[in-house]
């Protein structure tokens, strides 16, 4: 069992990783948050593999438990599940005193996230993420949101959990599919500021799933002591956590110009750390040899290598479109070598030539 603390100004709090800690959940939460009501959140795909359990030992603390399932899936981060929600929680007769939980992936701590923040002008807030994206990323560090029909996460705020329980044992029935797309992450903590986790994840990528699943609690703690860092230095996103964002433009791009179908997010930040080394290698920004090895631990874990048949130009008017642009420039996230990175400014011509490197 481990303990992270994510420690902030205004309020810290612990994340608690451990194989079968889903069944200690209760004790967490009383711990954290004392004799509370628990509202529970989850999805159709989770509810039937994790809630009882979840409930069980919630019962079992002492605690009054109420919970919802909502259908599973990205459509359900929006502004029509988010009033069911509110209504599910006027119904539980929910106070500022009790809790929120979120158990299930992104789009459900996304969701709940929001609901937590803003029922009753807030909420206590547990994220009890399900998914490898979800336990080292975004259950960590407060951005919460749903979707429009404008764009994504396009409605949130920034709202803490009080308290992050990790099992990663309910790893074991997510599908190929999402498992891989939980590593794009991963891999990503390793080439931002961390050699280590990049040369455990070059050991144990050729074993597969299974090997990467014997060093999960290490993988996990790196991730997750990456993210705390993080966001204890830059918790509003103005600065330092910009670097979470490595391969991520040109994600964000090849995911608009596909109108999200095709890749899974984690497959287009692969594609994006792949490229952009690739790029910023042949312009002498980063050290030689760091696209080779990346791009050698991207296909031993399956990552897609190829862009997909989007013009270039295309794609560089997506990124210049991005929400995190100004004016003409655009801050990029470049590698020094594995393990280092710095925010690079750029600017239309920067990425010309990228997609035939
Ligand atoms: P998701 O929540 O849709 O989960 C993926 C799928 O796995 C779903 O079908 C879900 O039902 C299923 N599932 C969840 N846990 C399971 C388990 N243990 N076993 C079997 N199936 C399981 O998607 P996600 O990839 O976890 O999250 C994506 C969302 O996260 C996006 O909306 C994205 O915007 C958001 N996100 C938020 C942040 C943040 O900082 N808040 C960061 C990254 C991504
Ligand atoms: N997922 C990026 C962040 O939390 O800032």
């Amino acid at each position: 069992m481990q303990k992270i603390i994510v420690p902030l100004k205004e309020r810290s709090y612990p994340i608690h990783i451990g194989s079968g800690l889903l069944d200690s959940l209760g004790a967490y939460v009383r711990e954290a948050l004392g004799e509370v009501t628990v509202a529970v959140v989850t999805d159709d795909n989770v509810a039937p593999l994790y809630l009882s359990r979840a409930v069980k030992s919630l019962l079992a603390a002492g605690l009054k438990v109420k919970s919802i399932t909502l259908p599973h899936g990205e459509e359900t981060k929006c502004l029509a599940r988010l009033s069911d929600l509110y209504d599910f929680l006027c119904h539980a007769r929910i106070t500022r005193r009790d809790a929120v939980l979120a158990l299930g992936g992104g789009v459900i701590g996304d969701l709940t996230g929001l609901a937590a923040a803003t029922f009753l002008r807030g909420v206590h807030f547990v994220q009890v993420p399900t998914t490898l994206l979800a336990q080292v990323d975004s259950s960590v560090g407060g951005k919460v949101a749903v979707d429009l029909p404008q764009g994504k996460n396009l409605v949130g705020a920034f709202y803490q959990p009080d308290l992050v329980v990790i099992d990663p044992d309910t790893l074991n029935t997510l599908t190929d599919e999402f498992w891989r797309d939980g590593l794009g992450e991963v891999v990503k903590y390793g080439c931002i500021g961390d050699a280590e986790l990049f040369s455990l994840l070059e050991a144990a990528a050729p074993g597969g799933r299974a090997a990467l699943m014997g060093q999960i609690d290490v993988i996990l703690r790196h991730c997750v002591q990456a993210k705390a860092d993080v966001v204890a230095q830059d918790e509003r996103d103005t600065g330092l956590r910009m670097t979470l964002n490595f391969g991520h433009t040109i994600a964000h791009a090849v995911e608009t110009c596909q109108h999200y179908t095709g890749l899974r997010h984690g497959e287009a930040v692969s594609l994006g750390m792949h490229v952009m080394t690739r790029l910023t290698e042949h312009k002498g920004l980063t050290e030689a040899g760091t696209a080779v090895r990346l791009d050698a631990l991207l296909t031993a874990l399956g990552m897609p290598m190829q862009l997909p048949p989007i013009p270039e130009e295309n794609l560089i008017s997506a990124m210049f479109m991005d929400k995190k642009s100004f004016g003409q420039g655009l801050n990029v996230i470049v590698l020094n070598h594995i393990g280092k990175c710095f925010i690079h400014q750029t600017n239309v011509d920067f990425f010309t030539g990228m997609t035939t490197l």
